[in-house]
């Protein structure tokens, strides 16, 4: 007997057809992949299934037998479904334990206890090895530590079927080999698990199959053997070959367009920039590789303006910037691909054309002296959301309503398509499918090839050798060497792990 089979399901959202006539069959104590870009459909299957979401058409039968499709998650959950949410749904200040009793309460079960709760969450932690602290509050747990919670809240009530949207998008890779152990031991216990990723290599590594969608179509189901590549999957995915090949035309010109010279940026008396100094030239994509948290965020934000600086100067074009307001820093040239886009990219409940005309508004053609044109400022931002493949109904849909992928777009295309000096753009392909990441990494060389420069911060060692020119290995607020990108990523690693061999290259 199959643990989930879904039958022709069939979900629309107005005009848009999420998910048009799928099959999705899960086998008990199999681990089950659900690979598709973004706006594939896949949270969207797995909402139906956990009961947040009705199927317009089709039917649901868990372990064998039928589930109205109106069901409600507690109903899912009675009968042995977990879902743990790309968002988590954890209560910050709150405890694990009440977190847990609060995720549990139901009319079945209106008061549970703490004590029993809190060893039943030490008994399932030690089961699955999860490590979880009963007593901890989230807001004092890391993003690894919180999922693990989600996962417990998960498992709590008798779960045989476990959902996880899109876990690993928050992990670091030591993490993600961490829930991946979990996750393996949850199998062997019998337990059947749907893991939505669009990480090809996970999927090679942890799953038994995998089911790929692609604009709400079933492409198939396929099992994952040593004859399966990730080559594959990305076409499948994709729907057409995707190509990680790059090519650089033309050097850097000798043209500084950014420097910086002994930045020294300081909160809760920590030096978080701590005596740095480069130059970007004009041309040129120069990345900052390292591991999160060593200073990235606060380095760019010092740059574009966010930030006080304690002492040092940034020049652009050879421009003293460094006493100015962020707007002038805009006004002149910086885009600013934040780090954390929900908070500091976009207005969420402004729609995708307010969005993508937030910075150009007060210019030619849109404003007219104080008059803003609503037909200029529409034409903009449609021309946009087609150039950069803006996924929407309609250009007055709020950002909010749209996937991760095309907020990130909507980001892109309106700091990209200001034709900027310098993009300072921040983990900028992070948490995108495969397609998108080949796009934005395009446009970033598509904007050097034609003089723009970039300031690209990434984790992606991948990214940093297909695209940049010069590498900067950032530890503890310190540049620990500045090479080039034939450099090795031995080497690289080494420095990103604060070992200093006590060269600097250039
Ligand atoms: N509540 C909703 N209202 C309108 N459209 C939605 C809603 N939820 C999802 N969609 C749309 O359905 C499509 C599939 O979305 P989703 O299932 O979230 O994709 P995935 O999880 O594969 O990234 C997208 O085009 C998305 O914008
Ligand atoms: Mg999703």
């Amino acid at each position: 007997m199959n643990a989930i089979e879904m039958k022709s399901i069939t979900k629309r959202f107005g005009s848009l057809i999420a998910n048009n006539n799928i099959d999705f069959t899960l086998k008990k104590g199999s681990i089950h992949a659900l690979l598709g870009e973004n706006g594939a459909g896949k949270t969207t299957l797995m909402n139906q299934l956990f009961g947040l979401s009705v199927a317009d058409e089709g039917s649901i039968l868990i372990e064998g037998e039928p589930i109205n499709l109106e069901h409600s998650p507690q109903e899912s959950m009675q009968r042995g479904i977990g879902m743990v949410h790309q968002h988590f749904m954890l209560i910050k200040n709150m405890s694990v334990i009440s977190n847990i009793m609060l995720a549990n309460e139901d009319e079945n079960f209106p008061l549970l206890n703490p004590k029993l709760t809190k060893k039943k969450i030490i008994k399932l932690s030690e089961k699955y090895h999860l490590n979880v602290n009963p007593n901890a509050i989230i807001e004092n747990l890391s993003v690894g530590q919180q999922q693990r919670v989600e996962i417990l809240a998960a498992l709590y009530k008798e779960t045989n079927t476990l959902i996880l949207d899109e876990p690993t998008a928050v992990l670091t890779p030591e993490e993600v080999d961490d829930l991946f152990i979990i996750l393996r031991e949850l199998k062997e216990s019998g337990k059947s698990i749907v893991i939505i990723t669009h990480h090809l290599n996970e999927i090679m590594d942890i799953a038994d199959e995998v089911t790929v969608l692609r604009n709400g179509n079933l492409i198939g189901t396929y099992l994952i053997n040593e004859k399966t590549s990730t080559q594959e999957l990305s076409r499948l995915m994709v729907g057409r070959d995707v190509l990680f090949d790059f090519k650089k035309q033309n050097e850097p010109k000798v043209e500084k367009i950014l420097e910086v010279k002994n930045l020294i940026y300081s909160s809760n008396s920590v030096k978080q920039v701590n005596d740095i100094s480069f130059y970007i030239k004009k041309g040129e994509i120069f990345a900052i590789a390292g591991v999160d948290g060593n200073g990235q965020k606060e380095l760019c934000d010092t740059i574009v303006g966010l930030n006080k600086m304690d002492s040092g100067k940034i020049y652009l074009k050879n421009y003293d910037i460094s006493n100015t307001k962020v707007k002038y820093r805009i006004k002149n040239g910086i885009s600013y691909i934040p780090q954390d886009r929900q908070k500091s990219g976009l207005v969420m409940n402004w729609s995708i054309s307010d969005n993508l005309i937030l910075k150009t508004y007060e210019r030619k053609p849109i404003a007219n002296g104080i008059f803003v044109s609503n037909i200029k400022a529409q034409e903009q931002a449609s021309r946009m959301i087609d150039k950069y493949n803006i996924k929407s109904q309609n250009s007055s849909d709020k950002a909010n309503q749209l996937s991760g992928g095309n907020q990130q777009k909507v980001i892109l295309a309106r700091e990209m398509d200001r034709g900027p000096a310098l993009l300072i753009a921040s983990h900028p392909t992070r948490g995108l499918d495969v397609g998108a990441m080949e796009y934005v990494r395009n446009q970033m060389l598509e904007l050097r090839n034609n003089g723009g420069s970039v300031l690209l911060v990434s984790a992606d060692l991948e990214e940093i050798f297909q695209i940049a020119d010069r590498i900067a290995v950032i530890f503890k607020g310190q540049f620990m060497g500045i090479l080039k990108p034939d450099c090795g990523i031995a080497k690289l690693g080494r420095l990103m792990a604060g070992l200093n061999e006590g060269e600097r290259s250039e």
